[in-house]
C-alpha cells in the first residue's frame, strides 16, 4: 500500500471546485493518509473549517499568526511535516501569487518555504486558463519545479465547456498512487547516475588552450533533476561557473583525459548522460613554457583525437550503463545528424539541439530540444529554460530505466 501513512498537506483555495477537496480528504483518509489542511481565506467561502476537521480529524489551519498554534506549528514545520503539498483548487489568481513568489498569508507562506513537491490542481473559466498571462505563469510554476494535474476538459461550472475543469478527486488519487509507488521504487532500486557537462581545455603551454563557449548549464540542470526523483547523480564537471549544490556530488576536471578518468572511476551506474562539449582534438604537445610570440612555426600546432567518453560508455560491455543519453549540438541539418549520432555512438536517446540560434542553447538560460529514441522518435520541447527542460529529459530518462528494469525482471 504506497499511500498508507503517507502525510498529505492540502491547501484549499477559492474556488467552486473547494467542494471537492471533502470527497478527496475522505478517499486519503479511507487508505490510511494522514491528511492536513490550510484554508484560504477565499477557501472559506466555499468550506468551512468544521467539515473539513471533521473528516481530517485534524486541525484545519487559517491564519498564519495563530495565537494558539504558532508556537507549536509554524509555516516551517507545517511544510517539513507533509511527504506531499497539493493546492486544490489552484485558481488562475493562486498561480500569480506563486509566481511572485508572495508571502502574504499562510498558504503563500508554507508553500514558499517548502523543500517539498508541489501539486497543483488548477480550475478555472476555460478562457482565463488560455490566457497569455495564466499561460505565461504555468510557464514558470513548471520552470520553478511545481507540478500539475490536469485541468481537463469539459463543462464548468459556469457553464462553459473547455479546458480547465479540476480533475476529480479520483484521477487525483490515482496520480497520487503512481507518484508514491514510483518513488518508492526509485528509493528501492538505489539507482545511479552519473552526467558530464561543461568544455574540457586543453592547454598547448602552461596559460593558453583548446576550449569551445558551452556553459555547462545544461547538464547541472539534468543531474540536479535526476537527483530530485531520488538516483543518486554524480556530476563531472569541466571548467564553468554554475552555482554548486549541497544535494549534488560534484567532481571538476580540466581536460578530456582527466574526466575519461573520472568516468571510469565512477562506474558502475545506471543512468549516463553525457551533455559535455568535450574537446575533440588536444595538442599533442604541451609546452612546459610560455610559448614566445617569435617562434619559427607559428602555423602548425600538431594535434590528435581525444577518446570519445560517450562512445566509450554505450560500447562498454562490460558495465555498459543501463541507459546512455548523449548530447548533439549542430547547426544544420539538426535532426538527421542526430540519428546518425544515434546509431553510430550506440545510445539509448540523443537530445538534439540547435546551437546556431541565439538565445538558446549555448551559453544561455535558455534551450529548445528534441529528445530523439533508437527508433528515431522524436519528442520536441519548445524554447523553455534550462531547468525545465532538464526536469523533462531526466523524467523520460527514468520511464525508459523503469519499463527496462521490468522488462528484465
Ligand atoms: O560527435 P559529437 O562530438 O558531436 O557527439 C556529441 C556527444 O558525444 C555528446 O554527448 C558529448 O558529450 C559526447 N562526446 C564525448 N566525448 C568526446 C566527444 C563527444 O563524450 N570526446
Amino acid at each position: 500500500m504506497s499511500l498508507k501513512n503517507k502525510k498529505i498537506l492540502i491547501v484549499i483555495g477559492g474556488g467552486i471546485s473547494a467542494y471537492k477537496s471533502l470527497d478527496l480528504i475522505r478517499l486519503l483518509k479511507k487508505n490510511s493518509v494522514e491528511v492536513k489542511t490550510i484554508l484560504t481565506k477565499s477557501g472559506k467561502e466555499f468550506v468551512t473549517p468544521l467539515s473539513i476537521s471533521t473528516l481530517t480529524k485534524n486541525k484545519t489551519f487559517e491564519d498564519i499568526f495563530d495565537k494558539d498554534d504558532e508556537a507549536s506549528i509554524d509555516h516551517i514545520t507545517l511544510s517539513r511535516w507533509a511527504d506531499l503539498i497539493i493546492v486544490l483548487p489552484t485558481t488562475a489568481n493562486f498561480m500569480t501569487k506563486l509566481t511572485l513568489g508572495k508571502a502574504e498569508d499562510l498558504a503563500t507562506t508554507v508553500l514558499l518555504a517548502s523543500n517539498k513537491d508541489i501539486l497543483l490542481v488548477p480550475a478555472m473559466n476555460v478562457r482565463m486558463w488560455l490566457h497569455k498571462a495564466t499561460q505565461r505563469n504555468l510557464k514558470i510554476l513548471l520552470d520553478f519545479g511545481y507540478n500539475f494535474i490536469g485541468p481537463e476538459k469539459g463543462e464548468m461550472a459556469c457553464g462553459e465547456y473547455g479546458e480547465g475543469k479540476m480533475s476529480s478527486p479520483r484521477q487525483i488519487y490515482s496520480y497520487l498512487k503512481n507518484y508514491f509507488d514510483q518513488k518508492n521504487l526509485v528509493k528501492n532500486k538505489n539507482f545511479k547516475a552519473l552526467v558530464t557537462t561543461g568544455p574540457t581545455r586543453e592547454y598547448l603551454d602552461p596559460v593558453r588552450y583548446i576550449s569551445n563557449e558551452s556553459s555547462g548549464k545544461q547538464g547541472y540542470e539534468v543531474a540536479l533533476a535526476l537527483n530530485k526523483l531520488g538516483i543518486k547523480t554524480k556530476l563531472i564537471a569541466g571548467p564553468s561557473n554554475f552555482i554548486s549544490s549541497k544535494d549534488l556530488k560534484i567532481k571538476k576536471i580540466v581536460s578530456a583525459k582527466e574526466m575519461m578518468d573520472e568516468v571510469k572511476k565512477s562506474l558502475p551506474v545506471d543512468i549516463a548522460v553525457c551533455a559535455a562539449a568535450v574537446s575533440d582534438f588536444k595538442p599533442i604537445n604541451k609546452s612546459k613554457n610560455k610559448i614566445k610570440k617569435n617562434i619559427s612555426n607559428i602555423n602548425n600546432i600538431p594535434l590528435k583525437k581525444n577518446p570519445d567518453i560517450l562512445d566509450y560508455l554505450s560500447k562498454n560491455n562490460k558495465s555498459r550503463p543501463k541507459i546512455v543519453v548523449g548530447f548533439s549540438a549542430e547547426t544544420e541539418n539538426i535532426i538527421e545528424n542526430s540519428k546518425i549520432k544515434i546509431k553510430e555512438k550506440y545510445c539509448d536517446l540523443i537530445i538534439a539541439n540547435d546551437v546556431s540560434k541565439k538565445d538558446s542553447g549555448f551559453n544561455s538560460e535558455y534551450n529548445q530540444v528534441s529528445i530523439i529514441d533508437k527508433k528515431g522518435k522524436i519528442k520536441i520541447i519548445p524554447k523553455n529554460k534550462k531547468s525545465y527542460i532538464a526536469n523533462t529529459i531526466a523524467r523520460i530518462i527514468l520511464d525508459k530505466l523503469l519499463m527496462n528494469d521490468k522488462n528484465i525482471n
